[in-house]
């Protein structure tokens, strides 16, 4: 463990293959179900006007290597089948983390100029960001409006879920253009340290979207008594050996998510959990992907999901990665790196997370 806080800043590709002891272990993946969004009391008040294209180092130009399939003479669009498509969220809560995803991706994938970005805002006037920060990235940016969703979200257990930002991700189908077939989404709070056109190439057989699962985790405690008792809800799981899996590292295939329809099916259930006296699940975005596709995703290696590492958020609950080899390391938890970083109370995995950080505090 010292050794990769020794050497952090210098690493790469290489850090992929560490195997840690099991003994290292130490999350339940339950734990990850307060994974991905951030717990709105530890917020520090942040203003739209708080970055601007100062705000940020500019990221060096990262070249495709000769055998890519570079369409370098004629600006490939949005449509060209050999482009590796990622779609992450920016807002300003979250900018900082984005913007690391983004250097993380292009410094260790072998075709970076294959990799077009689907960013999706609520804010304006961060596309400017982007472009200086980025010069060369191909990418688009989507203005997502929040009260597409505010009406359907519901309380949770945590405030932060409740932001409509957290929900573009149901809407990727509809918001991406036809022509791109499949889409990564990943969340704002990691950082890729393998190349990402592997993760793009994952067979998804005939499912729809693909994940890390997590079947060791206990699945009743994603829904409430009232779901289960009722064999009207419950009965969705059946034929179904549903496990958890975290929504911030997917892999989607948009031909047939628009073909069956599951941004309208995800809608019925938030509206179902809006409506009826008793909730059906505590949680913001994920339960209705548990529910569409629990038991149903392509498995996908867990190195593609080392998270938890936010932790609590509380000093000494710094978390370790999971045994095993690791291609992309997620912050979810109420943690951030960004703001532990800052307070000058890091957990030790947090360089790793530094190494990416491309944020220039004003002095
Ligand atoms: C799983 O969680 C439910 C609800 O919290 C609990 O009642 C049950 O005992 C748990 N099962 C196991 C095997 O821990």
């Amino acid at each position: 463990m010292l050794w990769i806080m020794k050497f952090s800043g210098f690493f790469s590709a290489a850090m992929v293959m560490i195997v840690l002891s099991p003994s290292l272990q130490s999350f339940p993946p339950a734990e990850a179900i307060r994974s991905s969004h951030v717990d709105s009391h530890l917020r520090l008040p942040v203003d739209a006007h708080s970055f601007d294209e100062s705000s940020f180092r500019k990221a060096p130009a990262f070249r495709n290597a000769d055998d890519c399939h570079s369409s370098r003479f004629g600006k490939p669009g949005v449509c060209d089948p050999s482009l590796v498509h990622v779609a992450i969220t920016l807002d300003v809560e979250y900018l900082r983390g984005s913007v690391a995803a983004v250097h993380s991706i292009l410094q260790h994938s072998k075709c970076p100029e294959s990799v077009f970005f689907h960013f999706l805002v609520s804010d304006t006037g961060l596309e400017a960001l982007v472009h200086s920060t980025f010069p060369e990235l191909k990418f688009k940016v989507y203005y997502f409006d929040p009260d597409r969703v505010r009406s359907l979200i519901s309380s949770s257990v945590r405030q932060a879920l409740e932001q409509p930002l957290n929900y573009a991700r149901n809407y990727l189908a509809d918001i991406l253009e036809s022509c791109v077939t499949r889409v990564i989404y990943l969340d704002s709070d990691l950082v890729v340290v393998d190349d990402v056109s592997k993760l793009w190439r994952t067979g998804l057989g005939s499912k729809t979207i693909g994940a890390p699962e997590y079947c060791h985790a206990n699945f009743t405690k994603y829904f409430t008594e009232h779901f289960w008792t009722d064999p009207s809800f419950s009965g969705v799981f059946s034929g179904r050996n549903p496990c958890y899996f975290n929504t911030g590292v997917m892999v989607i295939d948009l031909v047939k998510w628009r073909k069956f329809g599951y941004t309208l099916r995800i809608e019925k259930w938030m509206e179902i959990q809006k409506t009826s006296i008793n909730r059906i699940y505590e949680l913001g975005s994920l339960p209705p992907f548990l529910l569409l596709f629990a038991g149903d995703v392509a498995p996908i290696e867990h190195r593609w999901n080392q998270h938890g590492l936010g932790g609590d958020n509380v000093r000494g609950s710094c978390r370790d990665l999971h045994p095993g080899p690791v291609s992309l390391l997620h912050w979810s938890g109420s943690g951030k790196p960004w703001r532990r970083l800052d307070s000058r109370r890091p957990c030790p995995l947090d360089s790793l997370w530094a190494a990416f950080d491309l944020y220039e505090h004003s002095t």
